[in-house]
């Protein structure tokens, strides 16, 4: 990590840039919530960490193109914007070599989430061809999520060759944070992806 510039795409409280920092990293925080970044900043500062943090949609990113050697997110951008915006996006701010990273809901998991009070069945309860976005009836917030061949294909679209999809398994005796997957299902499926692709050098 060291020396490496690295954009987070929806920051929050930028814990993950804080990580990378740590190692030598110099990361940038993008997210679209100003009382997010004040979380960030208040943290900077009890941590004694500084990085530049911005405020803009990952959709539209008010920073230079190819500036970037690893651009990164985590339930940030990645499940929370458009992906046809913000990947484009990425692209753009990544040198060529650079790598992309981010980490998503397992697509199994979505498939058989029922709704988003129940956690997720044994069974598919949506469609998978036509997936795009779900809305939460409770909040009517919409988080995206694409089909495989879909993920693909954007990637490419943009000059980005996948190198690794890790599908998780939770490990014995692990806990969920989220009412929406048990261990047991996070045991037997991948209830989280992370997707690893780089820019053609
Ligand atoms: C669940 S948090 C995860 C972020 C970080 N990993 C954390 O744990 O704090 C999702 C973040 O994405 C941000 N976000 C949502 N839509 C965004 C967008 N279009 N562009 C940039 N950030 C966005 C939200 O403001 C929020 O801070």
């Amino acid at each position: 990590m060291a020396g490496k510039d690295v954009v987070e795409l929806g920051c929050g409280t930028a814990y993950f840039s804080a990580w990378l920092a740590r190692r030598g990293a110099r990361p940038v925080g993008v997210d679209v919530t100003p009382e997010q970044l004040a979380t960030a900043r208040a943290l900077q500062a009890e941590h004694g960490l500084a990085f530049p943090l911005v405020e803009a949609s990952a959709e539209d990113v008010p920073l230079p193109s190819e500036s970037f050697d690893l651009a990164v997110s985590e339930y940030g951008a990645s499940i929370w914007a458009d992906p046809y915006r913000w990947v484009p996006e990425a692209a753009r701010l990544l040198r060529a070599g650079g790598t992309l990273v981010f980490l998503v809901h397992g697509l199994l998991l979505v498939l058989c989430w029922p709704n988003f009070d129940d956690p997720a069945g044994e069974e598919l309860a949506r469609k998978y061809f036509g997936l795009r976005s779900l809305e939460d009836p409770a909040d009517g917030s919409t988080t995206f999520h694409l089909p495989y061949g879909e993920w693909i294909a954007l990637l490419r679209a943009n000059g980005l060759e996948v190198e690794r999809l890790v599908e998780l398994q939770a490990p014995e005796g692990a806990e969920t944070r989220w009412d929406f997957v048990t261990p047991e299902w996070a045991r037997r499926w991948p209830s989280e992806e992370i997707w690893k692709a780089r820019k053609a050098a």
